[in-house]
């Protein structure tokens, strides 16, 4: 990868920082995702879907509850962005067999976007047992299908717009901080984007260069009034949160995206993970996770009018109003083993304590405008037609609901 990227550079000169994360990720032959299970105890970092099966749970409760509250449209398809090993795909789906007095109505599918041919293995064992095959040609939308124990049709594709249109509800755990990010540096001639370029003091060395000269990057993604010295923007999640929202105007439904970030206050936030350590994002490219905080602000404003959008709120916030405490009493009165109520405890700690995941994870979701009974925009004439319907339920997790 470091020779791949090094010859770049010497043929065409600095590579901005989006290019290069994106030939460290995804890179089809090299890339950290493409070749890597990078998740768990023996990876280099681990998620709140492999901590603990009540985020999941929860997180399939949600996608019930916005089922109900859409109206139960007959077909509902699940898609995932980035489902990693699987594990989130597999607990909502338990919820879903165990609520099917409720959604047993339903015609449920799965979609699942993945670029990794690793993952997409790992994803297809979990959640279909040997009851997947991939596709003949390696160019098809629908690189592989399959079916889960209990009869689900699921489907794989590299890239949101193969999936096919329809009431949605999309998830996106920890996927939006892995795409590339520009960063930019304000300087006393304005902005400049920050490139990656060869040390010429170290052979086979990179290091961060500030372009002499405005980029097309620099000229259009940073906002007039941005008053931050350094800033990043993700052009490439921007472009995906104008898709999903598009989808959801059209067809229904929703999206709930998680992850670690801001709402428009922090600046350089690009780092790198190995074995659960920081690691330096340019050495050894494709070796490590490289990661950006999600700029949640920037995430709102592509989304656009078309949709509404509540959050970010704490992930502590979101799973105790979707009842996390509740869980975990049922959970440990049936639980006698000491070590799986530890277990169970220390999981609940690390996925809501605010000095762990609590509050560096936010909630963040767009759904449809009919969704809500005060749709942020307050004019126009869907409020007329809103007002002659029943006030819709609360959206569950972004505001607080009793449970029992
Ligand atoms: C940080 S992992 C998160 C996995 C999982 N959501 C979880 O929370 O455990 C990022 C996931 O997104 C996938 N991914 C990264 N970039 C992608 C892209 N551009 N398109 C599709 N999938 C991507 C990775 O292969 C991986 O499955």
């Amino acid at each position: 990868m470091l020779r791949h990227l090094t010859s770049r550079i010497k043929a065409t000169g600095p590579i901005t920082v989006a290019e290069y994360m994106r030939e460290a990720l995804t890179n089809p032959v090299t890339g950290y995702y493409v070749r890597n299970d990078m998740l768990g105890p023996d990876g280099d970092f681990i998620t709140s879907p492999e901590i603990s099966q009540i985020f999941g749970e929860l997180l399939g409760v949600w996608i019930v509850s916005e089922w109900i509250g859409a109206g139960r449209p007959e077909r509902l398809q699940l898609v995932e962005l980035g489902p990693g090993k699987g594990s989130l795909a597999s607990d909502v789906l338990r919820v879903f067999s165990q609520l099917q007095s409720v959604v047993g109505g339903a015609s449920l599918s799965l979609h699942l976007v993945e670029v990794s041919p690793v993952l997409s293995r790992l994803q297809a064992q979990k959640l279909t047992g040997s009851h997947s095959r991939e596709a003949d040609a390696e160019d098809k939308p629908v690189y592989r299908r399959g079916e889960t124990a209990a009869g689900l049709p699921v489907s794989w594709y590299r890239r949101l717009e193969d999936v096919p249109t329809g009431f949605s509800i999309f998830l996106a755990h920890e996927f939006f901080d892995a795409l590339p990010i520009h960063k930019f540096q304000r300087t006393q001639r304005g902005w400049r984007e920050v490139m990656v370029d060869i040390d010429p003091e170290k052979t086979e060395q990179l290091r961060f260069v500030v372009a002499p000269s405005p980029t097309l990057a620099s000229s259009t993604l940073v906002q007039a009034d941005e008053r931050r010295a350094h800033v990043e923007v993700c052009a490439e999640g921007g472009v995906l949160v104008q898709q999903l929202a598009w989808r959801i105007e059209a067809d229904g439904g929703a999206a709930l995206i998680a992850d670690y970030g801001h709402d428009g206050t922090k600046t350089d936030t690009f780092r790198g993970f190995k074995g659960h350590r920081l690691h330096d994002v340019l050495s050894c490219p494709g070796s490590a996770d490289l990661t950006a905080d999600v700029d949640f602000s920037f995430l709102r404003r592509v989304a656009g009018e078309g949709v509404a959008c509540l959050g970010p709120v704490t992930q502590r916030t979101f799973l105790k109003n979707m009842g996390i405490d509740s869980r975990m009493q049922v959970l440990l009165r049936s639980c006698s083993d000491a070590s799986t109520r530890q277990q169970l405890i220390d999981s609940y700690d690390l996925l809501t304590n605010a000095a762990k995941m609590g509050e560096r994870f936010l909630f963040f979701c767009l759904l449809h405008r009919g969704r809500l009974a005060h749709p942020p925009r307050p004019d126009g004439p869907k409020l007329e037609i809103r007002k002659k319907r029943p006030a819709p339920p609360p959206v569950a997790g972004f505001t607080e609901l009793s449970f029992s």
